[in-house]
C-alpha cells in the first residue's frame, strides 16, 4: 500500500483532515472526523478496559509474578512549572536543530542525512532529509546539480563512504544543507526545547511562565500520594492516564506519526524495587501481546530492547513496541509504544529535586553554590507496606503509548485490497479496511435491498433496535452493491440487509466483510448474532 492512498481514503471518508485546512492548516496538527473520531474511541477505550476497568486484581494474569490492581487518573495538562524542572524536562527535554541561512528552512539535525561525494576536485557532504531509498536518490540528483554534470556523467562522482547521518559530520562548511545550492550555508546544531510555553494570568512575566505537558506520566507521579492515600490501593498497583500531549517538535511529519499534539495512553506501575525487573518483563510482553490481539499481528510489529546507550536520563531498561510503517524505508520500524524501567527516579525527583546520575546511583544535581539545583516538593512519596512493615520508594515501569501512532497503525493494517463482485455481480477490485471488529467505527449498516415492498420500514425497525447498542448506519440510497463497497472501504465488519425472504420468514442477510460470506438470521436475533463477534 502506497502512504498516499491512505491518506487520501482517511480525508475522502472523514477519519483525519488536516487541522485549519481553510487556512492553509497547521504544520503538526490533525483533526479526527466523523468516523476518525470512532476508530480513535474504540482504541483508547479498548486499551481503558483492557487494562484498567476490566482488570481483575484478584487472579494472577498469566505471566505476571502476582495479582494488582489498576486505577485511574485525570491531571491537568498545564502544572506547576516545577514539576517540569525536577522531571528534568526543562534542562533535557530538548532536540538540536541545525538552520540553513540560504533556504531559511530548519532542519532536526538527527533527521538529515547525506554522503560524501568528490569531483572536479571538490570534496562536499551532500545532505538530504529524505529516508532510505529515496533519500539516496535525492542526494545523487543533488550531486550531479552541484558538481553541473548530466546524468549520463554520472560515474565522474567519486563516492566516500556509505550515506551518513549529520551528526557524524564536524564541519559543516563542505555541507551541502538539503535545500541549498552552496556549501556552508547550516548553522551549528543549537538545543531547542520541545516544551510549548505559555503565561498564567494577566501579567505575563516570566514569574508566570508554564508549560504545556509534554508527557502525561508526570501528573500521575505528583498525585502519587493522593491515590495511595485516597483509595486502598497497594504496592504493587498501577495508575493509568489517556491524555493530550503537547511537544513543540521541530519537523513534525509522517502524517499524525509525529505530531505537536497528541494523545497518550500512559500506565505507571508501582512496585516493591526487589520485583521491577519481573513487572518490567511482564508489562513488555502484555502490552506487544495487547497489539497482536487487535490485529497488528504479523512481520510489521516488533518488539525492540534498547541497547545501553539508547536508554533516556532516568531508564535502566526500556524496550520499545515498533511497527513497519509504510512511510518508513524498507527494513525501518517506527515507535509505537516504550515500555521503560524507570527505578525510583521520578517519585525520589518530585520528593528530593532533580536527580542526575553519579557512578550506579543518583544524587541530586547541585548548582555552582552546591544547593539543589531545582527542589524537590519535600514531600515524603515512600510507601509504607503494613503487612511487611517495610518503608520504600516503589520502583516503577511505565508502558507509554500513543493513540494517534496506534490509531495509524491499525489503519496502516487494516488497508486491504482484493477482488470481490460488484454491484453486477463482475469481479471488480475492492479496497477494503479489516478492522478487529472491537476498533470498527461503525459496527454494522443495515440496508433495505430496495426502497419499496415495505423493505425500509423493517429496515428501520432492525435500525432502531440496534442504534442504542452499536453505532449502527442505515442506508437505503443507490445500489446494494455500492452500498456494501462504501461499508468496506471504512471497514464496517457486518452489513445486515432486509430483502423479499424477510417479508415472508422475519430472517434477514448478514454479510461479514472480510469474508464475504452471508447467513441468514431472524431480525430480532440481530442484536446477538453482532455482539457476539464484537
Ligand atoms: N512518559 C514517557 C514518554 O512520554 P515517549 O517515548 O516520549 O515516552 C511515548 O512517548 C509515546 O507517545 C510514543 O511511543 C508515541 O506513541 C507517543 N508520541 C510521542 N511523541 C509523539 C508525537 N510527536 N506525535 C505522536 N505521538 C507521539
Amino acid at each position: 500500500m502506497e502512504m498516499e492512498q491512505l491518506v487520501a481514503l482517511c480525508k475522502r471518508r472523514g477519519f483525519l483532515f488536516q487541522s485549519s485546512e481553510i487556512y492553509g492548516g497547521l504544520n503538526g496538527f490533525w483533526d479526527y472526523g466523523p468516523l476518525g473520531v470512532e476508530l480513535k474511541r474504540n482504541i483508547r477505550e479498548a486499551w481503558w478496559r483492557d487494562m484498567v476497568s476490566g482488570h481483575n486484581e484478584l487472579v494472577v494474569p498469566p505471566g505476571a509474578p502476582a495479582a494488582y490492581e489498576m486505577t485511574g487518573l485525570d491531571a491537568t495538562i498545564i502544572m506547576h512549572p516545577q514539576i517540569w524542572k525536577c522531571s528534568g524536562h526543562f534542562d533535557l527535554f530538548h532536540d538540536f536543530m541545525v538552520d540553513c541561512r540560504e533556504s531559511k528552512r530548519r532542519y532536526r539535525h538527527d533527521q538529515v542525512q547525506g554522503r560524501w561525494v568528490e569531483a572536479k576536485g571538490r570534496r562536499v557532504f551532500v545532505a538530504t532529509e529524505l529516508p532510505g531509498d529515496e533519500g539516496l536518490k535525492d542526494v545523487e540528483h543533488k550531486a550531479l546539480k552541484y558538481f553541473n554534470l548530466r546524468a549520463k556523467s554520472a560515474d565522474e562522482l567519486a563516492w566516500d563512504g556509505p550515506p551518513a547521518s549529520l551528526t557524524t559530520v564536524s564541519d559543516f562548511s563542505q555541507v551541502l544543507g538539503p535545500d541549498a545550492k552552496t556549501p556552508g550555508t547550516l548553522t551549528p546544531p543549537r538545543e531547542f526545547n520541545l516544551m510549548f510555553k505559555t503565561y498564567l494570568g494577566a501579567l505575563g512575566g516570566e514569574e508566570s511562565a508554564a508549560f504545556l505537558r509534554p508527557e502525561t506520566a508526570q501528573g500521575i507521579f505528583v498525585n502519587f500520594k493522593n491515590v495511595l492515600d485516597s483509595s486502598r490501593v497497594r504496592v504493587p498497583f498501577g495508575i493509568a492516564q489517556v491524555g493530550k500531549s503537547f511537544r513543540n517538535e521541530i519537523t513534525p511529519r509522517n502524517f499524525t506519526f509525529r505530531s505537536r499534539e497528541f494523545e497518550q495512553m500512559e500506565i505507571e506501575f508501582f512496585c516493591h524495587p526487589s520485583t521491577s525487573a519481573a513487572w518490567y518483563q511482564y508489562w513488555r510482553d502484555r502490552r506487544y501481546r495487547w497489539y497482536v490481539e487487535l490485529g497488528l499481528a504479523g512481520e510489521r510489529l516488533r518488539l525492540r530492547e534498547h541497547g545501553k546507550e539508547e536508554l533516556s536520563h532516568y531508564s535502566c531498561g526500556t524496550a520499545d513496541i515498533e511497527y513497519a510503517f509504510p512511510f518508513l524505508a524498507p527494513g525501518d520500524f517506527g515507535e509505537l509504544e516504550g515500555i521503560a524501567h524507570r527505578g525510583d527516579f521520578d517519585l525520589r525527583s518530585h520528593m528530593e529535586g532533580k536527580l542526575v546520575r553519579q557512578g550506579d546511583g543518583l544524587v541530586v544535581e547541585a548548582d555552582e553554590s552546591g544547593k539543589p539545583k531545582y527542589r524537590g516538593s519535600g514531600k515524603d512519596l515512600s510507601y509504607f507496606d503494613d503487612l511487611s512493615k517495610e518503608r520504600y520508594v516503589p520502583h516503577v515501569i511505565e508502558p507509554s503509548a500513543g493513540a494517534d501512532r496506534a490509531t495509524l497503525a491499525f489503519l496502516c493494517e487494516a488497508y486491504q485490497e482484493d477482488t470481490a463482485p460488484d454491484e453486477n455481480g463482475v469481479p471488480a477490485a475492492r479496497v477494503f479496511l479489516k478492522f478487529h471488529p472491537r476498533l470498527a467505527p461503525i459496527k454494522a449498516a443495515v440496508f433495505p435491498l430496495v426502497r419499496k415492498d415495505g423493505m425500509p420500514e423493517v429496515a428501520r425497525e432492525i435500525y432502531t433496535q440496534l442504534k442504542p447498542h452499536l453505532n449502527v448506519f442505515y442506508d437505503e440510497k443507490g445500489a446494494v452493491g455500492r452500498r456494501y463497497r462504501r461499508q468496506d472501504e471504512v471497514g464496517t465488519p457486518f452489513c445486515i440487509t432486509v430483502d423479499g425472504q424477510t417479508l415472508t420468514d422475519g430472517t434477514v442477510t448478514i454479510r461479514e466483510r472480510d469474508t464475504l460470506v452471508q447467513w441468514r438470521v431472524r431480525k430480532v436475533d440481530c442484536l446477538a448474532e453482532i455482539r457476539q463477534r464484537l
